[in-house]
């Protein structure tokens, strides 16, 4: 029975159970919950067994040679390490584009539908399309000197020549490291100064709605940060004239200027026109790295998360299939930046390693109308459709006559990722863009894990607005009180794993000893997410959020050290501390506590200008958007800041619990009585 709830209401709780419409049995992959048990089942007692079956959809030049899956969780007993098929030999590339061609005879099948940021800016991407421009461009990179294990910085929108760029690396065994392209100069410093990265592409500019933005300028900006700071100097800088030709198009005076750097600027255009269209493959081992993508850490500095070829190929073609359950006929369309890991595997790997027809999207919701998600799925007949909570909530906000406009009626699956997706927001994306008659997929995972860990299968799961549900094959997770000890049953605590499944992150680039204190010292044995959860009487779980450090803001990880650390490079600010508040857009979003040297008042203009200083450190997605000016902070005698103090003055919320322990309990008062009111 589907029960009445309204939207926009909070009606929905965890008795409303939505069941998959039976139409979707007939072809799924996994038709029921006893079909998923046995899976399910055989994945953790027998994963050598569960996912050898799965390789066989793949190729590999040769088969592993020792163990299937070998691995060690337990850092009183030695190094943590994950590797599955050890001593097998592939090329991740290879499998998921000139297989289709060659075994699957998809050739003229179209991998991607580009949609620009001007719904006129269309292109169909065929199979042999893709491989052709991937083969180019790896041409491109061997010409100029990148080998295996090289690392290469991308800084691109939402582009073809993105996909190329990552698939060309992944062909000749170079590492690549997507730096999203809405991250400032600093942080694209940082990054490729991590993994020294000697190669960089990236664009002369991008549209995104209205806004022009000069991309070139802040990789130039970013390159000489890296000279400033390290004096290091990339070998070439490759730039993609993408702006350049619309503004042409356009017939726009206002042309761009990029400035260029003889010694090492290099148009992407020239380089393209002469490359040789075939390129063999690379051979790797499938412990080789395939990307470092970074994510944020508790103390600021970026963690470089490293996945390699095998398992990831293995895990992102699984769950692709199995939860969206994948047809041939399908349109899929995933509106993440493959600058995330979202991207990653369910824009790139995950879709191509499936032979399935995908729509890459570089523009945003509301441009150049409310309803362009909507018309979107129209034009393409787009039948499985993923996208964040954070979207949802924003497009809620303009109501159902966007929506009304358009033809819905090819949708089949709804996907939900970044954050967890508010009883209120999953309703109408149930009601209004599914029409009450599509399965949303609310999937649980992280940069880290590679793939979707909890997670519903679509034709199979009983949904309960709000849960991810059940662990995906080969994934154990536990529930642990603060002590380590398991909890059983109807439950509260830290979401852990207690085994590896084939795309779990293998290291931290270069910082082996922070993978295995951020993930693994807290409790031995265990991975350990950094989020809350709730396993409920029916054994579905239901993510709480962080409880760690991190912030989530609009499904996109900050740390709180790193904008307190932006904050504190100004010369007026003494001290910083930021907590999350809640945000009906963006889920959450930051409110910064900062303790102003002798001789500064946080001044209307102050409040502007650190919130442009940490927007230029980070990027506009730390954006602040409460600033409070601090007397001092709340710290216990030891001088540690009571950020869960700091996030009760941010919420006006008095359930301060203990404070007997702070130096200076009047301070609390004091800061509750100078509360931000509206956002700065
Ligand atoms: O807190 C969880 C939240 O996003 C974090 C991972 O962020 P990131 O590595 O940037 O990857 C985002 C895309 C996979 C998690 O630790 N998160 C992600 N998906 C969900 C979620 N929280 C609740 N429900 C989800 N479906």
């Amino acid at each position: 029975m589907v029960p009445e709830s309204e939207p926009g209401k909070s009606t929905a709780t965890e008795d409303h159970v939505f069941y998959p419409p039976p139409e979707l049995r007939t072809d799924a992959h996994v038709p029921d919950l006893e079909t998923y048990k046995t899976m399910y089942k055989k994945s953790v007692e027998k994963p050598e067994e569960f996912w050898s079956e799965l390789a066989k959809e793949f190729y590999w030049k040769s088969s592993p040679t020792g163990k299937f899956l070998d691995y060690n969780f337990d850092v009183t007993k030695g190094k943590i390490y994950v590797k599955f098929m050890e001593g097998a030999i592939t090329n991740i590339c290879y499998n998921i584009i000139d297989r289709n061609i060659t075994e699957k005879n998809l050739g003229d099948k179209i991998a991607y539908f580009w949609e620009g940021n001007d719904p006129n800016d269309c292109l169909r991407i065929s199979y042999k399309d893709l491989l052709k421009h991937v083969c180019k461009c790896a041409n491109v990179l061997k010409k100029l000197g990148v080998k295996k294990g090289d690392r290469v910085a991308v800084y691109l929108p939402m582009i073809p020549e993105l996909l190329y760029t990552m698939l060309a690396c992944a062909r000749i065994g170079a590492v690549h490291s997507i730096v999203f392209a809405g991250f400032s100069a600093e942080s694209l410093c940082d990054r490729i100064l991590d993994s020294q990265c000697a190669y960089l592409i990236t664009a002369d500019g991008f549209f995104r709605g209205e806004k022009m933005v000069n991309l070139k300028q802040i990789a130039d900006e970013a390159l000489e940060k890296c000279r400033d700071k390290e004096n290091f100097a990339v070998k070439a800088c490759i730039v993609v004239k993408h702006l350049g030709t619309r503004l042409k198009k356009m017939n726009n005076c206002n042309q761009l200027q990029i400035s260029w750097n003889s010694d090492t600027d290099l148009w992407w255009h020239d380089l393209m026109a002469n490359a040789a269209e075939v390129c063999e493959p690379e051979w790797l081992s499938v412990e080789d790295p395939l990307f470092i993508l970074y994510t944020s850490g508790s103390t600021g500095k970026p963690k470089g998360v490293l996945h390699t070829v095998g398992g990831y190929l293995l895990y992102t073609a699984a769950t692709f299939k199995y939860v969206f359950n994948y047809q041939p006929d399908d349109i899929y369309w995933c509106t993440a930046d493959i600058g995330w890991i979202t991207g990653h595997s369910y824009i790139t790997y995950g879709p191509l390693a499936n032979g399935a027809t995908s729509v890459m999207f570089e523009g945003i919701p509301v441009y150049p109308q409310v309803d362009r998600f909507w018309e979107i799925i129209e034009k393409y007949k787009v039948t499985t459709f993923y996208t964040a909570p954070t979207a949802i909530r924003m497009l809620m906000k303009y109501g159902e006559e966007p929506v009304k406009k358009h033809n819905l009626k090819s949708l089949k699956i709804l996907g939900s990722v970044g954050e967890p997706i508010n009883p209120e927001a999953w309703m109408w994306y149930y009601r209004f863009i599914g029409n009450s008659r599509c399965p949303i997929v609310d999937t649980f995972w992280q940069t880290e894990t590679g793939g979707h860990v909890m997670t519903p299968l679509p034709a199979a799961f009983p949904l309960k607005p709000g849960s991810a549900t059940l662990p995906f094959f080969g994934v154990v997770p536990a529930l642990l009180n603060e002590h380590g000890e398991e909890l059983l049953g109807e439950a509260e605590g830290y979401l852990v794993f207690s085994q590896p499944w084939p795309s779990l992150m293998r290291t931290i680039y270069g910082n082996h000893e922070r993978f295995e204190s951020t993930y693994f010292r807290k409790f031995p044995g265990f991975y350990v997410t950094g989020d809350g959860c709730r396993r409920d009487k029916d054994g579905y779980y239901w993510i709480t959020g962080r409880i760690d450090d991190m912030l989530n803001v609009s499904g996109h990880l900050l740390s709180t050290a790193e904008v307190e650390s932006a904050l504190t490079e100004h010369l007026a600010v003494a001290e910083a501390a930021v907590v999350s508040r809640p945000h009906p857009v963006k889920g959450e979003c930051l409110y910064c506590f900062v303790t102003l040297r002798d001789g500064h008042d946080l001044t209307d203009a102050l409040t502007t200008e650190l919130r442009a200083h940490v927007r230029e450190k980070i990027g506009p997605i730390a954006s602040p958007d409460f600033i409070q000016s601090a007397p001092g902070l709340p710290k216990t005698r030891s001088g540690k800041i009571m950020r869960r103090v700091l996030r009760q003055i941010a919420r006006n919320e008095r359930d301060l619990g203990d404070i007997s322990t702070l130096a200076d309990p009047s301070i609390v008062e004091v800061l509750f009585s100078q509360r931000c009111q509206a956002a700065a």
